[in-house]
């Protein structure tokens, strides 16, 4: 039987695609504080700075690539049966070739109405104000912002309890629930986590770290696993 691989990653794995992590030194997130645009209440008071918050971020992704880590997670799939349970909003692991992923956090490349949660649309431009979703709503980006609820962390728990190898990339494990997934995983599943800064480190059996960048952590383990 295959064995199954679970992968949890963070902003960290997009920084060698330029895009910038969320708490960088200046703890700013380009150049906004994260509750000036990332809550429902600052959409409401200020929809405008919000929506032109994401179609700058939006505009951004289109001109990044996947780098080297999403193709190796990609390349897993040969011999394991991946899950990438991700907490970024980016399509990089889609365009790095994986086909198997959850975007706990919600998609930049999708959007849905301010009022209903479904349906959600493809969305490669920007969003407007007075952009309607076919109930005649404001349209939103399809992110889950500080405050809501994370419904896509129910299929991720079950993914975690069943793998035999948990690999956990660019995340500073901060932000919950996402954060707590870690501690679901079985006490045999082999776990690494990579990360050049990682502080502290999550206190769960069978754990290596690798303290490198998720492109040099990957080739490392890329050649381990395969
Ligand atoms: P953070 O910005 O909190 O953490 C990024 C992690 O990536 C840190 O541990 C860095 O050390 C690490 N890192 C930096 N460069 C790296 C590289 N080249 N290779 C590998 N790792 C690198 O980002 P997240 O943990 O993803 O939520 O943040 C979690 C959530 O908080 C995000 O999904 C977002 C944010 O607010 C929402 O927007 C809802």
């Amino acid at each position: 039987m295959r064995k199954k691989i679970a992968v949890l990653t963070g902003a960290g794995i997009s920084a060698e695609s330029g895009i910038k992590t969320f708490r960088d030194a200046d703890g700013l997130w380009e150049n906004h504080r994260i509750e000036d645009v990332a809550t429902p209440e600052a959409f409401e008071l200020n929809p405008l700075l919000v929506l032109d918050f994401y179609n700058q971020r939006r505009r951004q992704l289109l001109q990044c690539q996947p780098n080297s880590a999403h193709t190796a997670l990609a390349m897993l799939e040969k011999d394991y049966d991946v899950t990438i349970i991700t907490q970024n909003v980016d399509d990089l692991h889609e365009r790095g070739g994986s086909t198997n992923i959850i975007h706990l956090h919600g998609q930049l490349l999708k959007s849905r109405s301010s009022k209903h949660e479904f349906p959600i649309y493809d969305q490669t431009t920007d969003i407007e104000i007075g952009d309607l979703c076919d109930k005649g709503t404001q349209l939103r980006p399809h992110i889950v912002w500080f405050g809501e609820a994370v419904p896509e962390i129910d299929r991720a728990i079950p993914v975690i309890q069943q793998c035999d190898i948990l690999i956990v990339i660019g995340t500073s494990l901060m932000v919950y629930p996402a954060a707590g997934l870690v501690n679901y995983a079985s006490y045999n599943a082999a776990k690494f986590l990579i990360d050049p800064h990682q502080l502290s480190l999550p206190c769960i059996p069978n754990l290596r770290f690798i303290n490198a960048t998720a492109t040099e952590g990957m080739a490392t383990l890329v050649t381990e696993l395969l």
